[in-house]
């Protein structure tokens, strides 16, 4: 309800909306970008009409339907504009909880708000307990049911990237985070790593145990003619792409529309997997360091689960451990013209999966260990 003493603002700010509505579009289609000015001066407005737990500050401007939200989305300006701040977007997917968000808050504790923005997809049939708060205040975008073995995990990451594309021009990574997902590096080792990279880093490997099973998950020829099985890639779901990367996402219709097929193989169908590598190997694989960075450990595979690190085991060797780790890199690279893989060695910022009650030896170790660049040098 609004208080009497609101009305008028209220008044006013509805008044001022189609005019705000106005501008940002053609701010859109221009690209001129002006931070400090647009939709976010809305929130106020959002604040006194909605009192759920969404990105409300955006919720006027970017559209809830997904047809909408890519359009616009592919619209956007893939560059940055010149000499202006560069941005990681953390977008943390999720269909329960956040179980390390007092990790995270440890973070970005101290870095200043305007290097970063935090969106969370957040299943909307479930109940958020503790509730989202501090830096996830307010960020959930619109989101929909995510499940396993469907399209809707990779529909949601699409989502995601939409979102923050929209959200905010001065995005230059957009950076997708699980649950059970923590930083092993400070944020200050984060940022400088990520923003610094002229490339993507999406996992793309080809030719893994069950190519052609995943391929055909959909119906045996169900790919085709867009996707053939020699251009069909895995990788981990979570990848850290570029701007131009993002919206190559978001514009992407045609390969989309097979990986959008609902499976008739369960077991096989992990689109979340295989959809961006593919996507991206196909559109530019030179722009793409062809590795995640987010470390996980496969060498125990749970019923399609990696390992999970329970609390006795979260220790500072482990994370030393993590941290010392090469990445995989696909091959794809090293047989053409771009030898520079074989000789990357680029440094893991995060880790899963970790068990929700792994929080407390976490937190115990964040300020000596995780968050601190030189813990284990000698
Ligand atoms: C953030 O840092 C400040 C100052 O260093 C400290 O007082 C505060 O407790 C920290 N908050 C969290 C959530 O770590
Ligand atoms: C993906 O498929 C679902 C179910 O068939 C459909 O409702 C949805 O519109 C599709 N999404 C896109 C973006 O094509
Ligand atoms: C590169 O390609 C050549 C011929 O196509 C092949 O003989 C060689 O084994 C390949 N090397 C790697 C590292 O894949
Ligand atoms: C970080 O690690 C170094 C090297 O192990 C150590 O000397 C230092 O005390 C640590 N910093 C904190 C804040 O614990």
């Amino acid at each position: 309800m609004l208080s009497p003493t609101l009305f008028p603002i209220f008044c006013a700010l509805f008044l001022c909306l189609p005019v705000a509505v106005i501008f940002t579009v053609q701010r859109e289609l221009t690209g001129v970008v002006s931070p400090e000015f647009g939709f976010r001066s809305l929130s106020v407005f959002s604040l006194y009409t909605r009192n759920v737990p969404d990105a409300s500050s955006t919720a006027v401007r970017i559209p809830k339907d997904d047809e909408s939200l890519l359009r616009l989305a592919s619209r956007v300006n893939p560059n940055q504009p010149p000499g202006s701040t560069r941005k990681l977007a953390f977008m943390f997917i999720t269909t329960s909880s956040l179980p390390f968000a007092p990790l995270w808050e440890m973070f970005f504790n101290g870095s200043s708000k305007d290097l970063y923005n935090v969106y969370v997809h957040a299943d909307p049939t479930r109940d958020y307990d503790p509730p989202l708060s501090g830096v996830f205040t307010n960020r959930v975008i619109h989101s929909k049911p995510s499940i396993r073995y469907t399209p809707t995990l990779a529909a949601a990451a699409r989502r995601l990237i939409s979102h923050a594309l929209l959200d905010d021009p001065l995005n230059y990574m957009f950076a997708l985070i699980s649950p059970s997902c923590v930083p092993i590096r400070s944020f200050h080792f984060t940022y400088k790593t990520l923003v610094s990279s002229r490339k993507s880093f999406i996992e793309i490997l080809k030719d893994e145990p069950w190519q052609f099973d995943r391929w055909a998950a959909r119906g045996e020829y169900a790919m085709l003619p867009e996707v053939k099985l020699e251009e069909f890639r895995i990788g981990s779901q979570f990848w850290v792409l570029k701007r131009r990367h993002a919206r190559v996402v978001a514009r992407d219709r045609r390969i989309w529309e097979k990986f959008n097929k609902t499976c008739v193989r369960e077991d096989t169908c992990y689109p979340e997997e295989n959809y961006f590598p593919t996507l991206l190997n196909m559109r530019d694989p030179r722009g793409c360091v062809p590795a995640t960075l987010t470390h996980v450990d496969w060498t125990i595979n749970d019923g399609g689960h990696p390992r999970m690190y329970e609390p006795e085991e979260v220790v500072p060797d482990l994370i030393l451990r993590l941290r010392k780790t090469r990445p995989r890199y696909g091959e794809d690279g090293i047989n053409g013209s771009d030898w520079s893989v074989v000789e990357r060695n680029d440094p893991f910022l995060f880790a899963r999966k970790f068990s929700p009650v792994a929080l407390e030896p976490l937190l115990g170790m964040a300020g000596s260990v995780l968050f601190n660049d030189s813990a284990g040098c000698v």
